[in-house]
């Protein structure tokens, strides 16, 4: 065929991909293409547009590297990483609800103890987090491995930092036989997404900010039941409602509540007050379906 124009480019594409020997493929691209086209012709792309686009793509790219992953970052303030992880994480009754991974997950956090201190010094309010992981049916879950990260007092990653090269605020613990685990640490603080390449381009042409509300990551995996990724938001944050990444979940904004100084958990002596988190995780069986109900943490136990 010859002759394209916009009354028949879009079937000729389409039909480019019939011969698609792998089905699930061919649906993606060929419903790539309609949606494409009609976006394209939808608000009438110019040839200057197109060209900006492509070279905003093409930095896109070029920002990548060991250390930085500006697609997923661009992913991320499009919504498309919620939108990919609500389609096959849905909510389930006694199930955590997931949120987005983020660029600051490292697999090699140090394996600690737990009531371990993962601060590394670091100075902040202190925080003692006491979690517990169960299957939905509440039954404690023995030796998941629960890897926890966060930001610091002044809202930086320890990757961010040129003075740290070794783990702080990052750490692996293994469930007791109760389901539980628990560690000090400092209050996380909110914090702008990486904002000095496209992306942030993208979000100050559009009146965005790229802020994320405080909060605690968790990646946790027990024998039998699904990866859980997610985080728990303090609730007195700033941007819980305009998060730049579109990841809070009512059920994962919890209180930190306030502690007086004194002797705390594992006998630490907090000469401040501080702060505690308790939550309880809910992981699904991994041969469950997911049905639309939600979690709640009202009934989170204290157990260290
Ligand atoms: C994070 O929470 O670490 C994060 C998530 C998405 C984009 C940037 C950071
Ligand atoms: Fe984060």
């Amino acid at each position: 065929m010859r002759d394209f124009d916009q009354s028949n480019i879009t079937r000729a594409v389409i039909e480019s991909f019939q011969q698609t020997p792998d089905a699930r493929l061919k649906r993606i691209m060929t419903s790539l293409a309609d949606h494409l086209h009609r976006f394209v012709s939808e608000v009438g792309l110019t040839p200057e547009e197109w060209s900006y686009s492509i070279e905003f793509l093409t930095r896109t790219g070029q920002m990548c590297s060991e250390k930085r992953q500006e697609f997923i970052l661009l992913s991320d303030t499009l919504g498309v990483s919620m939108l990919v992880d609500a389609l096959s994480h849905g909510a389930l009754e006694g199930a955590t609800d997931s949120t987005v991974l983020g660029p600051f997950f490292s697999k090699d956090s140090p394996s600690l103890p737990n009531g371990a201190d993962i601060s590394r010094g670091l100075l902040g309010e202190p925080l003692f987090v006491d979690g517990r992981v169960t299957s939905v049916d509440g039954a404690p879950i023995i030796g998941a491995k629960v890897e926890v990260w966060q930001s610091d007092a002044d809202g930086y990653y320890d990757v961010q930092r040129a003075d740290f090269d070794e783990a702080a605020l990052r750490a692996t613990f293994t469930t007791a036989a109760d389901g539980c685990f628990n560690f000090w640490s400092i209050m996380p603080r909110y914090y702008p997404i990486p904002d000095d390449g496209p992306v942030g381009d993208m979000l100050k042409a559009t009146g965005r900010h790229p802020n994320r509300p405080a909060h605690i990551h968790f990646k946790i995996d027990g024998r039998g039941f699904e990866t859980l990724v997610t985080h728990i938001f303090d609730a007195e944050s700033p941007y819980l409602d305009s998060d730049a990444v579109f990841g809070v979940k009512n059920s994962l904004v919890a209180k930190f509540e306030r502690e007086y100084a004194g002797v705390g958990p594992f006998g630490k002596s907090v000469s401040k007050p501080w702060r505690k988190l308790s939550y309880e995780f809910g992981l699904k069986a991994q041969f469950i379906d997911a049905r639309s109900v939600q979690k709640t943490n009202a009934d989170a136990t204290s157990c260290y």
